[in-house]
C-alpha cells in the first residue's frame, strides 16, 4: 500500500495542464503516493448544478490531503445560462469549489508564501521573503448576505444599531447587505499560527494587518489576539499596520517583513499584491490548513484561452507540492524539490513566456525534475 493517499483535483483550463507537470516532479522525488482523482469545477456546475458534487467531497475524506489545479467561475447571470436547460430558473446559485472545500473541511488557515528566488527576471526585488497568513473560513467570505434584505433584518439592525436608522424607509431592493462576522476563537488560532510558524521558519517578525480605525469591532478583535500571543513570542517582533498604509510600505520596502497576519479577505488582496512582487501568477502558491486535512494550489485561474496549450509557469503548482510535501512530513523530500527549483530559476536556462522564454509547462517541470 502507498504512504500517502492524495486527492487529485486538475479542475479546469490550465488546471490539467500544471497537474501534469505537478506528477512530473512528485514521481521524480520517488513520492510514494496513490492519487484518487475527483470530479470538480465548470462542466460539473453545468451538468449538475454544483462544481464540487458530493461524491468528491466523500472522495477527499479518504485522503490525506490534496492537490488542486485551477477552477474557472463566472458571473452570476452567465452561470445561470451555462446550465442545463433543466437546471435553470431553480434557484441553484454558484458557489466555488474552493470556498466550499474550505467550509466543508474546516480549512481554517492560509498560508502564501511570496519568496524571491534569485534569477528570476520578474523579480521586484531580490531580498524579498514574506509569508502571508490569512484566516480563511471567516470574515466577508462567510456568506451571511441580503439582498433583497428582509424588512425583520433592517428593523432588528435599526433597533440595535443607532447607524442603522439612516437606512429607515429605504426600498429592501435598493439595499444590500454582506457581513464581516470574526470569532476570537479564529483569531487567536491564526495569530498563533503566525507565530509557531514564524518561529520555525527562522522569520524575524510578525506584521498584523488590518483596519483597525474604521472596522473596530472585528479588526479591533484580531489585534486584541494577536497581542496577546505576541507576549509569548518575546524571540518576534511585533508589528501592527493598516492595510491601506501596507500596500505602500510592500511597494517600498517589501524586504522590511517577514510574516503577514491578517483576515480573509485583506489577505486575499496582500497576498496578491506580494505574489507581483516575486514573479506574479506563476510563482504564486497556497496551503489551505485545516485541523485535519490540507488542500494545495497554485494561486493562478484557469486562463481558458491557453487550455491544453502547456504555455503556462507550473512553478506555482510545483511550489505547492512542496508545501504538501513538508505538511506531509516528507522534509527530505520538499527540500530536494526547494533546490531543484532554485537551481532551474538561477540558471536562467529554462524559463516559460512569463519569464520571457519559450519553455512548455511540462520542459519547465522535466528542467526541474532533472535537478532532483
Ligand atoms: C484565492 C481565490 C479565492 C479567494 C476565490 C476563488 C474564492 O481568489 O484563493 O485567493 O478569494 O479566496
Ligand atoms: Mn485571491
Amino acid at each position: 500500500m502507498a504512504k500517502h493517499k492524495i486527492g487529485w483535483l486538475p479542475g479546469d483550463g490550465v488546471g490539467r495542464d500544471v497537474m501534469e507537470a505537478a506528477r512530473i516532479v512528485l514521481d521524480k522525488l520517488g513520492f510514494d503516493a496513490e492519487y484518487y482523482h475527483g470530479d470538480i469545477g465548470w462542466s460539473f456546475w453545468c451538468k449538475e448544478g454544483n462544481a464540487l458534487p458530493q461524491r468528491t467531497v466523500q472522495m477527499l475524506k479518504q485522503t490525506d490531503a490534496c492537490l488542486f489545479g485551477a477552477i474557472t467561475s463566472k458571473p452570476k447571470e452567465e452561470a445561470e445560462k451555462d446550465l442545463l436547460p433543466e437546471l435553470q430558473r431553480k434557484g441553484l446559485l454558484y458557489q466555488s469549489p474552493i470556498l466550499q472545500l474550505r467550509q466543508e473541511f474546516n480549512l481554517h488557515t492560509n498560508i502564501r508564501p511570496c519568496k524571491a528566488y534569485p534569477g528570476n527576471p520578474l523579480n521586484y526585488r531580490d531580498d524579498i521573503n514574506v509569508l502571508v497568513f490569512r484566516e480563511s473560513t471567516e470574515c466577508l467570505y462567510v456568506g451571511i448576505e441580503f439582498h433583497p434584505v428582509p424588512t425583520p433584518v433592517l428593523q432588528v439592525l435599526m433597533e440595535y444599531h443607532p447607524r442603522a436608522r439612516r437606512y429607515a424607509g429605504i426600498d429592501p431592493n435598493d439595499i444590500a447587505i454582506s457581513t464581516r462576522v470574526m470569532t476570537r476563537q479564529r483569531c487567536e488560532g491564526i495569530a498563533r499560527s503566525a507565530f509557531e510558524c514564524a518561529r520555525r521558519h527562522g522569520y524575524r517578525s510578525v506584521t498584523a494587518v488590518e483596519k483597525p480605525n474604521v472596522t473596530r469591532e472585528t479588526s479591533g478583535m484580531l489585534f486584541r489576539e494577536a497581542r496577546k500571543i505576541a507576549k509569548q513570542f518575546s524571540d518576534i517582533d511585533f508589528y501592527e499596520a493598516n492595510v491601506d498604509a501596507m500596500c505602500m510600505w510592500l511597494l517600498k520596502n517589501p524586504q522590511h517583513y517577514g510574516v503577514l497576519l491578517t483576515s480573509n479577505l485583506f489577505g486575499d488582496i496582500l497576498s496578491k499584491l506580494c505574489a507581483q512582487l516575486v514573479g506574479g501568477l506563476g510563482f504564486g502558491c497556497s496551503a489551505n490548513i485545516g485541523d485535519k486535512y490540507a488542500l494545495f494550489e497554485p494561486i493562478h485561474g484557469s486562463a481558458p484561452k491557453y487550455t491544453g496549450q502547456y504555455r503556462v509557469n507550473p512553478i506555482g503548482i510545483i511550489l505547492a507540492a512542496r508545501m504538501m510535501l513538508e505538511h506531509l512530513e516528507e522534509s527530505e523530500m520538499a527540500n530536494a524539490l526547494e533546490t531543484a527549483i532554485a537551481k532551474v530559476i538561477r540558471d536562467g536556462k529554462v524559463r516559460t513566456y512569463d519569464m520571457g522564454g519559450a519553455a512548455t509547462t511540462l520542459e519547465m517541470a522535466k528542467a526541474i525534475a532533472e535537478r532532483i
